[in-house]
């Protein structure tokens, strides 16, 4: 997907970014009081999956390349594209990535973030701080004159600061009609490579956080992915814009945006 060019939005085409990316933010929002022990990946699926029908829109996951379901939810050590599933209920201790991306006249608003199931042990509660704080670290990187490097350099050197490590399999990538298109966007790298940043690109930020190794290994589902040493790992996802003079987070809940 890196070959093909890279598209530079207009205002008209982020606006509609904004409003998918708004209402995938309101979904989040929705879910989170329904994450609690005792309820099942599959519920919140399909809590989300009516949420989203209800408000006329589509889940772009739902038969994605084949993908069963419409969310994503990665428990413990799943790194991504957790299946939702009535037998795997949420336990206290457990964290959660819900990865959602409603589509909206067509355009897609992709966003996740990682819940706490009741109460987190030290390491789970400092993981999932420390790769929310590498989200922020790397959309506060996207600069006018920047490169696509400069995300990942700084969101890498924060990580393994931390004593955690960061997911090579799994990048961020541009997303407008089309869920997964160029530029690709890696959440490791070295500061002053890679493409130059133009306004009117938009593209995820959505780095995945290890506890551990960050070697990821797939399940024989073809779709889970976890970690080599089943250790756990955290993600944090938006949807950006480049603008004229830096960057604007187009998945956000509407009501906060210009708040
Ligand atoms: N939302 C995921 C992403 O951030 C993609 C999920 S693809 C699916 O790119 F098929 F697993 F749903
Ligand atoms: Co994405
Ligand atoms: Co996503």
């Amino acid at each position: 997907m890196d070959n093909e060019p890279v598209v530079l939005l207009s205002k008209r085409e982020i606006d509609k970014m904004r409003q998918a990316g708004g209402l995938a933010a309101e979904l989040l929002d929705y879910l989170a009081p329904m994450v609690k022990p005792g309820v099942s990946t599959l519920e919140l699926n399909d809590a989300a999956e009516r949420w989203t029908q209800e408000r006329g829109a589509k889940s772009a996951p739902l038969g994605y390349h084949g993908f069963p379901k419409s969310i994503c939810t990665s428990v413990n050590e799943v790194v991504c594209h957790g299946i939702p599933n009535a037998k795997q209920i949420l336990q206290d201790g457990d964290i959660i990535n819900i990865d959602v991306t409603p589509v909206v006249d067509g355009y897609h608003g992709d966003t996740s973030r990682t819940y706490f199931v009741g109460e987190p042990s030290p390491v789970a509660k400092k993981l999932v701080e420390v790769t929310e704080e590498c989200l922020m670290r790397g959309i506060a990187a996207v600069k006018p004159g920047g490169r696509v490097g400069d995300i990942g350099a700084a969101i890498q050197d924060y990580a393994e600061s931390q004593g955690f490590s960061v997911v090579r399999d799994f990048v961020g990538h541009g997303v407008s009609r089309i869920f997964h298109t160029a530029p690709q966007i890696p959440h490791y790298g070295i500061q002053g490579r890679g493409k130059k940043f133009r306004a009117g690109m938009v593209f995820t930020i959505e780095p995945m956080i290890n506890e551990g190794t960050w070697e990821v290994e797939v399940l024989d589902d073809g779709w889970t992915a976890v970690t080599k040493d089943r250790k756990l790992s955290a993600q944090f996802e938006h949807t950006i814009a480049v603008t004229e003079d830096g960057v604007e987070i187009l998945t956000l809940h509407s009501e906060l945006v210009n708040a």
